[in-house]
């Protein structure tokens, strides 16, 4: 039985948007967000076509990676296959059933089944360690909730959402709510009874290898900058081990910043998510002494590797809409009055990544600073991560985010999906946020809607 909604783009619709859809430009004026890679297109596809200014060297392993990133792993546990694949601990069992389309994760209740069990929302693992964190001795790094057949799966995550109720300056009433996580039907004894817990939504896959190649001393330079801010903004940057470079690095990935590069995020999707080993992680995440988990050679190749990361690096981001209508206008000016320009960092000219000439020297409008900041106790984890405290979140890239419910049919936002929409999402900030936040609720009724009609607009 499947679980979550079958993708309706086939392979061959991709390979033929690749071919005649690619660039193709209308005079409406559109802010190129992602820079010349940025695309026109603004239907359920909008976010899985390659970067319009793809070199031609890299349209085999694109389209090789479209598939790649589809393919559904089998659990062919038979003792005679060598390189068994899926599992035996996984979440789903594919790239696309997390990030449908290449865009967000919806959390279980998004489209209306409360019961549905969460999918696109994995939960990291750990224990505090004298020097951060470790892994939960038994569970490991992630709770995974499915395993193949023959193995007990960990077991299964339970949310329930709490009503708390909020006021906009002018009267108008909102509600937010806040989810609890209960582990349940815990297929190998008890947890640690410090288990830290992280809950994390799959994010859209566009304009990765833009963002991986925006210079490290941008983002230090975004973090002097913030000194001293009269807000309490005080943005750091997070360093993580990175298997590239061999050293710790600057964080860009994924809700902390906890991941350095594409190449390591690829690593940690495929050993965590999916339960596939490769040469940089030839472990799987198991409980101590299971046969299923024998060593066996690495089940990732490189003629799937490749190809995987040309993709992740150059979907392309859809360049903005409306844009020139006097309430985005609006909305844009009252973004920087605001203050979330601070965090929400607009624009960058990028460096250089390595065999990727589409990357270089781009003007991209991303609206992040890649850095990390208190989000006040409402969205704290309590669970650190790299440098992360248990706290701070990296302010995540706003483009594409208007078109999330055009791609994914929902419109839920945050690390956890909790926010129903964007107002929601500008609400929950606290923390370093507080006082944009306050700005924002604050505002008057159209001043309020054409913020949101500019952040619809990205
Ligand atoms: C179980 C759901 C799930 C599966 C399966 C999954 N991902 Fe993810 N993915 C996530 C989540 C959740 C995050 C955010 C992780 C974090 O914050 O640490 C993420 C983050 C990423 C990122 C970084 C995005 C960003 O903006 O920081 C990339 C790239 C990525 N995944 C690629 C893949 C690929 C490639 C595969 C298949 C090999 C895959 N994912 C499989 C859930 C999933
Ligand atoms: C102190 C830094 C900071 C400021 C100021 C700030 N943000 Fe954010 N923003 C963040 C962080 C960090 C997150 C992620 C929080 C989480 O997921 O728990 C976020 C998340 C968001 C999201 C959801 C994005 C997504 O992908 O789900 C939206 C929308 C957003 N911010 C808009 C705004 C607006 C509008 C303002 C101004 C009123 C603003 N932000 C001010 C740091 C900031």
């Amino acid at each position: 039985m499947p679980r979550y909604r079958p993708i309706p783009l086939a392979l061959a619709l991709a390979a033929t948007a690749l071919l005649t859809l690619t660039g193709a430009r209308t005079d409406t004026p559109s802010v190129l967000l992602g820079g010349q890679g940025s695309v026109e297109r603004r239907d359920d596809n909008a976010f899985s076509m390659p970067a319009s200014n793809l070199d031609e060297k890299h349209r085999a392993n694109f389209l090789t990676g479209v598939s790649l990133f589809r393919k559904t792993w089998s659990d062919s546990t038979a003792a005679s296959n060598p390189r068994p694949g899926l599992g035996p601990f996984f979440n789903a069992r594919s790239c696309v059933a997390c990030h449908p389309s290449d865009g967000r994760g919806a959390p279980p209740g998004a489209f209306g089944q409360a019961q549905e069990p969460p999918l696109a929302l994995l939960m990291r693992l750990s224990i505090p360690a004298p020097h951060g964190t470790q892994p939960e001795p038994v569970y490991g790094n992630q709770f995974t909730t499915e395993a193949v057949a023959g193995v007990a799966s960990k077991g299964r995550i339970e949310i329930d959402y709490r009503v708390i109720p909020g006021r906009y300056g002018d009267g108008t009433l909102y509600q937010l709510q806040q989810p609890g996580y209960r582990l349940t039907a815990l297929g190998y004894g008890p947890l640690h009874p410090k288990t830290q817990l992280s809950p994390r939504i799959a994010p859209q896959m566009i304009g990765l290898g833009l963002l991986e190649a925006v210079r490290a001393e941008d983002i230090v330079a975004n973090a002097h900058r913030q000194r001293g801010d009269a807000d309490g903004i005080a943005g750091q940057v997070n360093r993580v081990d990175d298997v590239e470079r061999g050293t710790a690095a600057i964080g860009r990935f994924g809700w902390k910043a906890n991941v350095a590069s594409l190449p390591q995020q690829l690593f940690n999707a495929f050993n965590a998510d999916l339960g596939v080993t490769s040469d940089a992680l030839p472990r799987e995440d198991c409980p101590p002494g299971l046969t299923a988990c024998r060593p066996h050679p690495t089940e990732l190749t490189q003629g799937q590797f490749e190809p995987l990361l040309v993709y992740s690096r150059l979907l392309a981001v859809p360049s903005q809409r409306d844009a020139d209508t006097a309430q985005v206008r609006r909305g844009s000016q009252l973004f920087t009055a605001a203050r979330c320009a601070v965090c929400h960092q607009p624009r960058y000219h990028t460096g250089e990544l390595a065999g990727f000439p589409e990357l270089r020297g781009q003007e991209i409008r991303p609206y992040t600073d890649l850095l990390l900041h208190d989000m006040g106790e409402g969205l704290a984890d309590h669970r650190p991560d790299g440098l992360a405290n248990g706290r701070q979140w990296k302010t995540p890239p706003l483009w594409g985010i208007g078109l999330i419910p055009t791609v994914n049919g929902h419109s839920r936002y945050l690390h956890d999906g909790r926010a129903r929409n964007l107002a929601e999402a500008v609400l929950w900030h606290d923390g370093e946020a507080r006082a944009s936040r306050e700005r924002f609720r604050t505002m008057n009724a159209a001043d309020r809607a054409a913020l949101l009609a500019f952040l619809g607009s990205l």
